[in-house]
């Protein structure tokens, strides 16, 4: 089985779009097979922009980790005005986030990377869905090493699920961050992650 973040140009494309309305703006996302939620936008990110967008500071630099087709960047650089860059391993996300931008009129910088390796700024925001499949190791590098990339008042917002070991991942970012249970639903947590203490 192919997974949404291998780079397999042998998995045929079936370009489709798919229309998204959140707090009453309208999106168009072209997806495609080999990129993760291709036939809507997924429960656990849709919470997630919906609860960081209630409650968040707009600050102006966010970087949106794992950006798949782009949607969480998209949405808060088209609704909020923040500045926004765009990162994944997996070259069909990058190039449908490159579309989904001009598609919606939005011009954030997308590029690749693995996990930080390419990240040279800092940011007020780092937001998420992590990889649960691309293993443990990426999914809790992604969310432990955030707070390098994080100005010192930055915030790191993710979405993670409670079958999926939501609270034992709490439990292990405490050792970094300052760590706030925003919204919790169906089963999918969001949470806010602040004050950098340590590296
Ligand atoms: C759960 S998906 C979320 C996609 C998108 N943000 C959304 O919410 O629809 C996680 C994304 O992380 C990407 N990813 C997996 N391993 C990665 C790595 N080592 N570095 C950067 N991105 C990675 C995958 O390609 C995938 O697009």
């Amino acid at each position: 089985m192919e997974h949404y973040f291998t780079n397999n140009e042998n998995i045929k494309s079936n370009l489709r779009s798919i229309d998204y309305t959140v707090k009453n703006t309208s999106f168009v996302f072209y997806t495609d097979n080999g990129v993760f939620s291709k036939f809507n936008v997924d429960y656990g990110t849709n919470l997630l922009i919906n609860t960081y967008l209630d409650n968040c500071k707009k600050t102006e630099e966010v970087l949106d980790v794992g950006c798949g087709y782009g949607v969480i960047g998209i949405v808060i650089s088209k609704i909020n005005g923040q500045k926004v860059e765009q990162i994944d391993i997996n070259k069909r996300a990058l190039h449908l986030t490159e579309m989904n931008n001009k598609e919606n009129k939005t011009n954030n910088k997308v590029y690749e990377s693995n996990i930080y390796e390419n990240i040279t700024s800092i940011y007020d925001v780092i937001i998420t869905n992590p990889p649960i499949r691309a293993g443990k190791k990426v999914y809790m590098t992604i969310l432990k090493e955030a707070h390098k990339h994080l100005k010192p008042d930055g915030e790191l917002w993710f979405v993670a699920r409670k079958d999926q070991g939501a609270k034992t991942i709490e439990k292990e970012l405490r050792e970094k961050y300052n760590i706030n249970l925003i919204k919790k639903q169906r089963g999918y947590y969001i949470y806010k992650a602040d004050f950098a203490l340590t590296n």
